[in-house]
């Protein structure tokens, strides 16, 4: 096909391999939805690991698809910069924002002052900070499990996946509690685009964003004329490098942390239980031995790789894999691709919870950017994993889950499962 759509009819990896190389196009969402996008990686991974799109609905971009490649753009944000976004945006949205003011967040600044902002917020998520929040995680864990249906069909997704990790997002601003599912709610909208999840046109989407950000505004006028606290906006109200900061940059330090703390462990969540299903012997290895637990939770992240890629851009001239990447190109960094490099992890399509090192992988970045909240995710899996074992023989999984529309968030609307009753 020569316009890079493509038809979902024939085998994948046919398809994969029949394109040509000049064309051949990983930014596709349908890709992604349908699972699709294996052979397209393993084929520039083998063929043109550096490569170049042309023409795409996010514009020209490079693709960076080896492990080492993705190191090397990841630890050089002097070249690699972030500052025009962190994500291929499509033309489409772009257009739909033109004219608008930029949402700024530090994820999207280079040093120094990406360095300033990162470290007003990272209190929050150190190791004094996450030992406190364990009894609660553990705690809030045992009241979900408890209160799911046993045999009965369900949707994982929403019952735990969502359930769990909006409670944990809300202590960490200090939401109110109760309408903790609102923080789900505007993470799908603002990762969505029209026709897929919650959003179904470019107007409701910007309208539920400013609710979004009218309530935090509303926090952060009550907090920076109250004595400092340990919640996220309390902190970016009264810290140095931020208590200054304009409304725009704030609502996009609110959108990073809304989506970076909430999306990306609810889908691993959701991706151990499906991968366990997937791989019975795994399982059985689990409930045999419950200490496999956190190299499970890591196999689980680098499987499942919530986050498909990164993008930077580049500020001058540089050769990678024997290309030039040319200064303003953009490049992104396929995490899910460099997860399956087979010169670097061994078997790595296979989904192994005892592998020699698990925790080596991509999907929390490297370099400056590195995932701030990296630990607090391992901790919430960890803790849910265990209080699953401790009630649950097993959770069946009983139909193909529905998987996100997007090269960005890779993940799951839906995922059908059963909780057989005991006999
Ligand atoms: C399995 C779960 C998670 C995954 C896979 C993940 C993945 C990532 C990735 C790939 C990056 C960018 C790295 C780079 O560009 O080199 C990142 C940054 C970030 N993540 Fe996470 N994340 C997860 C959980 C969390 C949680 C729970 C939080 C909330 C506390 C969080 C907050 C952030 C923030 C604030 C950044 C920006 C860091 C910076 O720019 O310095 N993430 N994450």
């Amino acid at each position: 096909m020569s316009d890079g759509s493509i038809d979902l009819s024939r085998d994948a990896r046919a398809q994969a391999y029949a394109e040509p190389l000049d064309t051949l196009n990983p930014a596709q969402p349908e890709l992604f939805t349908e699972d699709a996008m294996w052979p397209y990686f393993e084929r520039l991974r083998r063929e043109d690991p550096v490569h170049f799109t042309a023409d795409s609905a996010y514009g020209p971009f490079w693709s960076v698809t080896r492990y080492n490649d993705i190191m090397t753009v990841d630890t050089n944000h002097q070249v690699f910069s972030s500052a025009d976004g962190i994500t291929l945006v499509s033309l489409e949205a772009k257009a739909q924002s033109a004219g608008r003011p930029a949402r700024p967040s530090f994820i999207s600044m280079d040093p120094p002052k990406h360095d300033e902002q990162r470290k007003a917020v990272s209190p929050v998520v150190a190791p004094h900070n996450l030992q406190r929040m364990g009894p609660i995680i553990r705690e809030r864990a045992g009241a979900i499990l408890d209160s799911l249906p046993i045999g009965q069909e369900f949707d994982w997704v929403d019952l735990v996946s969502k359930e769990l990790t909006a409670m944990t997002l809300a202590t960490l601003f200090d939401f109110p509690f109760e309408q903790r599912r609102k923080l789900t709610h505007w993470s799908d909208v603002m990762t969505n685009a029209p026709g897929h999840g919650p959003v179904t046109s470019w107007e409701q989407k910007r309208d539920e964003i400013g609710e979004c950000f009218d309530a935090f505004t509303g926090l952060w006028n009550e907090r920076i004329n109250a004595p400092a606290q340990f919640d996220l906006i309390s902190m970016l109200a009264h810290a140095e490098a931020t208590r200054d900061m304009d409304i725009h940059t704030f609502h996009g330090n609110v959108a990073l942390l809304i989506i970076g703390g909430n999306d990306t462990t609810r889908n691993t969540i959701s991706g151990s239980i499906y991968a366990l299903n997937k791989n019975p012997a795994q399982y059985d290895k689990l409930r045999a031995d419950p200490s496999l637990i956190p190299s499970m939770v890591s196999e689980t992240i680098r499987w499942q790789t919530p986050l498909a890629h990164m993008a930077r851009t580049a500020t001058e001239d540089f050769e990678l894999g024997g290309k030039m990447i040319k200064k303003g190109d953009r490049v992104a960094m396929w995490y899910v691709s460099g997860n399956r490099d087979d010169e670097v992890i061994a078997n790595p399509n296979d989904y192994i919870i005892d592998r020699e090192r698990p925790r080596q992988h991509l999907s929390f970045g490297f370099g400056v950017h590195r995932c701030v909240g990296n630990r607090l995710a391992e901790l919430q899996l960890t803790i849910i994993w265990e209080e699953i074992l401790k009630r649950f023989p097993t959770v069946q999984v009983v139909g193909e889950p529905l998987r996100t529309h997007s090269v960005f968030v890779k993940g799951y609307e839906t995922l059908p499962v059963i909780i057989p009753t005991r006999n």
